[in-house]
């Protein structure tokens, strides 16, 4: 396994020993950049990346803890709108149990978008204008969903398309059933989403994808010409991106 992570380039290796190389990454940078933010993404791809970080946090010093924690920032892509902490299949929840918790983090370092605020316009517009005042995303970790999305930027999406609510596509609500009694029906129908903006301005993106279900959708993200059809096609267009994949998510690549 390669020790380090370099730009625009493809890492093929077993899921375990992509989710310790990201999670090194991850605290590379919250040493190397303390006061850029994290972008962070949720899903079953992502947990093993936050087991394995919370496994490396734990061999370091009290001091070094204290100061990352001290320093930590992070935004995450999204979260379902209706969803709030305390339902505990709002992405605010799982970041509370994967990340706040094992990390001993301060959960108001660990932005997220407010699902469960009464008017969700005004949300996005918070969750904007608080990642616009942090200076952006330095950077941005990406999951990729069935339906082509990162974050939760459904089909069809322009690489300028901003922070906003959006219509969850059927491909996700199924994808995603399983947190909710396996009825599509019943994962909630909208959600606020960073936009491809947000993502495409990030100083460095990683894109991770496991498993053999992800193969057709990451070669198409990836050796397809960019359209708004495949929202996850515009990161070609990213100077500083990195993929890491498992064999079987690679089979097509
Ligand atoms: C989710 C999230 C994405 C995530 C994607 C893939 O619903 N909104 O940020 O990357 O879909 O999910 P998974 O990793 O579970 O396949």
């Amino acid at each position: 396994m390669p020790q380090t992570l370099h730009q625009s380039q493809l890492i093929v290796a077993p899921a375990a020993d992509l989710a310790r190389l990201l999670a090194e990454r991850l605290l590379d940078q919250r040493r190397q950049q303390p006061g850029r933010a994290l972008g962070l993404a949720t899903g079953r791809t992502m947990e093993p990346v936050y087991a394995a970080l919370a496994e490396a946090w734990r061999a370091l010093s009290p001091g070094e803890c204290a100061q990352r924690r001290r320093q930590w920032l992070s935004f995450n892509l999204d979260d379902y709108v209706g969803l709030g902490a305390a339902d505990p299949r709002s992405f605010r929840a799982v970041m509370q149990r994967q990340l706040v918790q094992p990390l001993g983090l301060d959960p108001a370092r660990v932005h997220l978008p407010a699902g469960d605020a009464g008017d969700p316009a005004a949300a996005v517009a918070r969750y904007g204008a608080e990642l616009a005042a942090a200076g952006g995303i330095g950077l941005q970790l990406l999951g990729i969903g069935l339906s082509g999305h990162v974050g939760f930027n459904e089909p069809p999406c322009q690489p300028s398309s901003p922070c906003r609510v959006v219509e969850l596509d059927a491909t996700t609500r199924h994808q995603n059933a399983a947190d909710f009694g396996g009825d599509p029906a019943r994962v909630p129908a909208q959600a606020i989403t960073l936009g491809l903006a947000e993502i495409l301005a990030a100083e460095e993106i990683v894109l991770m994808a496991t498993g053999a279900h992800k193969a057709a959708v990451l070669r198409r993200a990836l050796r397809e010409p960019p359209t708004a059809a495949l929202p996850a096609s515009w990161l070609q267009g990213h100077p500083a991106l990195t993929v890491l994949a498992d064999a079987a998510a690679a089979a097509e690549l």
